[in-house]
């Protein structure tokens, strides 16, 4: 298929045309690990993004269906990193402290996973409600005290959560609303939802971070969406919101948390007009960017593959370290096999045993890393990057290099 077969694509948000600018060629879903025996059995789909040309929304253009996604595997454990605990933790503090503060106040999180963040307000005595459909993630979230229901959320879950429960004060999500296809229907529901001074906070992966950093394998079948302030404030208008918070956050090599209230009820924080404005001089949603992305992107494969070869044929050994969604992108995209990378080292045990999806490298646990040392790491786990040299310093001490590849290739 060309680009071109994809002209008629329309916005998930407005219904507005939306221009391909990148196509990371067929592959399988990121969180999709296999058994070896399994390997066959994987779903391709064409991983391409494009811009609207009128809100500016960066999607995908084929989905995965959501099913496929989430259900009773899913390999995704939130609290498998310190940092994202203590992320998390401190979110949960944060509105406990600030939004929280009525005589019975409601949280509401979509897409609570194992119940890194509910767990911490279930802890405080605090009513709160889970929407997680992956039942796996769903049962941890549980066993730590949290409630939650196994379901997708959507403006029917909205509506007989609020006839249950009543309004939310709080609605939140994180790394889970740019998963979401129906998007429009989950902000009807919020309309549904929130208090009349509630609102509907979210942390997603940022595209100045994807664009100006170069995180191209933060693009999988999970993320449906890339969202900039821009694009979400034109989405929120559409639905009655109101864009009145915009921060950056340090979670996944830089993220922006949203927060949208009803249209009027709050007043925006200077820090909505500076992002905006910031958007605008980096020409973040122009379509020269996005062409430019693409190039650069094709680069980074040339140069990755060129230092892998030499490598392997100056008989140097190469593991991969970490095997985020993002590893699937990258080494499907790259064609990173086996050959090249005989193992990758992951500490989440739902992983291990099993095969990074369409690339097959095989995943171990960080103690195959050190049995014996290889000659380089390379680093899929990027955004965990402190905390992992940290942890294999010894590897260094033996002489052991990093590779990265986000935002260019070098060996550290
Ligand atoms: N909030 C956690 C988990 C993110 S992973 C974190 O930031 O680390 C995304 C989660 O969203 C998965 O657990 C997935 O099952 C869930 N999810 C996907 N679609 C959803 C939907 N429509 N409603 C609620 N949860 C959803
Ligand atoms: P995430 O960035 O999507 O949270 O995924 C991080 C992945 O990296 C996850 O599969 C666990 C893995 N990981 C390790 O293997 N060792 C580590 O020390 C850390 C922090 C993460
Ligand atoms: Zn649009």
């Amino acid at each position: 298929m060309t680009a071109d077969d994809h002209s008629g694509h329309t916005c998930r948000v407005c219904g507005g045309k939306v221009a391909e600018f990148i196509d990371l060629g067929q592959q399988p879903t990121a969180n999709g690990f296999l058994l070896p025996h399994e390997a066959d059995q994987v779903f391709l789909f064409r991983l391409a993004i494009g811009a609207c040309e009128s809100c500016t929304m960066v999607q995908l253009l084929d989905e995965v269906p959501q099913e496929f996604r989430y259900h009773a595997d899913y390999r995704y454990h939130a609290s498998g990193s310190a940092s994202h605990r203590r992320h998390f933790q401190h979110n949960a503090e944060r509105f406990l402290r600030t939004e929280l503060t009525g005589p019975d106040p409601f949280i509401v999180e979509i897409g609570c996973n194992d119940g890194v963040l509910l767990g911490s307000i279930a802890a405080a005595g605090v009513r709160h409600l889970g929407v997680e459909p992956s039942t796996n993630v769903a049962e941890i979230a549980a066993a730590k005290g949290v409630r939650v229901v196994t379901e997708f959320f959507d403006e029917s879950t909205a509506a007989t959560i609020r006839a249950e429960h009543g309004t939310a004060d709080v609605v939140f999500g994180a790394n889970t609303i740019c998963h979401i296809a129906h998007i429009g229907s989950v902000l009807r529901g919020l309309d549904t939802l929130l208090a009349p001074n509630g609102i509907f906070v979210f942390e997603e992966p940022y595209l100045g971070t994807l664009i100006d950093g170069l995180a191209f394998d933060q693009i999988y079948d999970e993320h449906v969406f890339y969202f900039s302030a821009t694009s979400v404030r034109n989405m929120a208008e559409q639905y009655g919101l109101e864009l009145v918070d915009a921060e950056h956050i340090p979670m996944h090599g830089g993220e922006i948390r949203y927060t949208l209230a009803r249209a009027g009820a709050r007043t925006p924080a200077p820090a909505v007009r500076l992002l905006l404005s910031d958007e605008r001089t980096r020409r973040m949603s122009e379509p020269e960017t996005f062409t430019t992305f693409g190039h650069t992107v094709t680069m980074i494969r040339e140069d990755l593959l060129a230092l892998l070869g030499e490598l392997k044929a100056g008989g140097k050994r190469v593991v991969g370290y970490g095997a985020p969604a993002k590893c699937t992108t990258v080494t499907n995209y790259c064609g990173i096999g086996p050959d090249l990378v005989p193992f990758v080292c992951d500490s989440t045990p739902a992983k291990q045993g099993h095969l990074v999806p369409g690339s097959r490298l095989p995943v171990r646990p960080p103690t195959a890393f050190a049995d014996p040392y290889p000659d380089y790491a390379l680093l899929f786990s990027w955004n965990h990057a402190e905390e992992i040299m940290a942890k294999e310093n010894d590897f260094r001490t033996a002489g052991g290099r990093w590779i990265h590849y986000v935002p260019e290739v070098r060996v550290r």
